[in-house]
């Protein structure tokens, strides 16, 4: 399955998830195996213009996690060109633009899923990036804003025509949020429709969901969410299947490892970026780490919540991990509190 010329194998995908898909998460998505490509969080196209450094660290990947796609939000078409000259310039594979997004803070500005209530003038912004750049431009959108106002159909064939090389769809209106169910007939008659490629997202939780939705649907791809922030080796899983094999189980220790291995390529990030950060090498502990959680790493142990809201879903006793994390007041009893669950499987220690 290809984007441009851009080869996904396979044709599943990590959804762009803002303040879940940093660059650590996707690294580490990708080395469990199995996901052809992964999206950024979404990057605001005025932030990338003036050069904010805070939505250039949005936008930053690594090599291993190629090929990738930054997506960015604005609902300007000038605007929205230069910013996708300047992803394309930063070397990334695709440039996505967000048309899904329901929160009024994003979608009062002309962007985001507000866009699907301008047909024409989303058509223009996708023109105005299609001809800025080479690189493949995508659209990620929603079902319609509402229930009376469900065009998801009419405007995968504007975008096709306005240039763009793929779209994806989430089966819900921006007016739904995230409730009810994501409508998988409605993405099915998206896909009919044009002849690029279309990608389907939502409510994709067990490995298998993601195989069925692209079995005989004419449906090219899936962009999985909320299930790879549960489990991130749902794209091993779910290649493993569609390969005729049957999924790997997860050991509670590869669990554990996994967020062990978050923490540390958090630190490391931080530590590269704030000059005269200490650097740690990946898995020690120092006495550093004891003192009560201040600057960075008050940000990792954030990071670890948020992640953990949805990782401890799928866990026995999940519910005791999320509020010892809750309670970490430092990286060294982050640590502790991970080891425990997952290594020495003993309920965690509360303070
Ligand atoms: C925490 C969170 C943040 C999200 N952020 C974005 C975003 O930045 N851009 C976007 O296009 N969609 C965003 N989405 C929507 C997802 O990409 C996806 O379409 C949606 O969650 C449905 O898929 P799922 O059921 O697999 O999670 C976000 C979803 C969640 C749960």
């Amino acid at each position: 399955m290809k984007i441009g010329s851009i080869d996904l194998a396979p044709p599943f995908a990590l959804a762009p998830m803002a303040g879940m898909t940093d660059t650590a998460f996707r690294r580490l998505v990708k080395r469990t195996g199995g996901c052809g490509l992964v999206v950024t969080e979404m990057v605001s196209s005025e932030g990338l213009v003036r050069g904010i450094d805070r939505t250039l660290e949005y936008a930053e990947y690594t090599e291993e996690e190629r090929p990738v796609s930054i997506q960015i939000f604005g609902g300007d078409p000038e605007k929205m060109a230069s910013a996708a000259q300047i992803v394309e310039g930063m070397g990334a594979d695709i440039v996505d633009i967000n048309m899904g997004c329901p929160v009024p803070k994003i979608a009062k500005h002309n962007a985001g899923c507000s866009l699907m209530r301008e047909p024409e003038h989303a058509q223009e912004v996708v023109s105005a990036m299609a001809r800025a750049v080479k690189i493949p431009v995508t659209v990620k959108m929603r079902a319609g804003w509402d229930h009376d106002q469900i065009n998801a159909p009419e405007m995968a064939r504007r975008m096709e025509d306005a240039g763009a090389a793929a779209v994806a769809v989430h089966g819900r209106t921006a007016a739904q949020s995230y409730s009810g169910q994501s409508d998988w007939d409605l993405i099915a008659s998206v896909a009919a429709g044009v002849s690029i490629p279309v990608f389907g997202s939502g409510d994709c939780i067990e490995p298998e969901d993601v195989v069925r939705r692209v079995r005989g649907t004419g449906i090219a791809g899936v962009l999985v969410g909320r299930g790879a922030l549960r489990n991130p080796w749902i794209f091993e899983q779910a290649a493993a299947i569609a390969s005729g094999r049957a999924p790997r189980i997860i050991s509670e220790e590869e669990r554990g490892r996994f967020l062990l291995d978050y923490v540390d390529l958090l630190l490391n990030e931080r530590a590269n970026e704030a000059e005269g950060f200490r650097h740690l090498a990946p898995g020690t502990a120092s006495a550093a780490e004891d003192r009560p959680a201040r600057g960075h790493d008050r940000w990792v142990i954030n990071k670890l919540r948020a992640l953990n809201s949805w990782y401890t879903k799928g866990l026995d006793n999940g519910s005791h991990l999320r509020v010892a994390v809750n309670s970490a007041d430092s990286i060294a009893r982050l640590r502790g509190i991970i080891e425990e669950f997952f290594f020495q499987r003993r309920p965690v220690r509360m303070l």
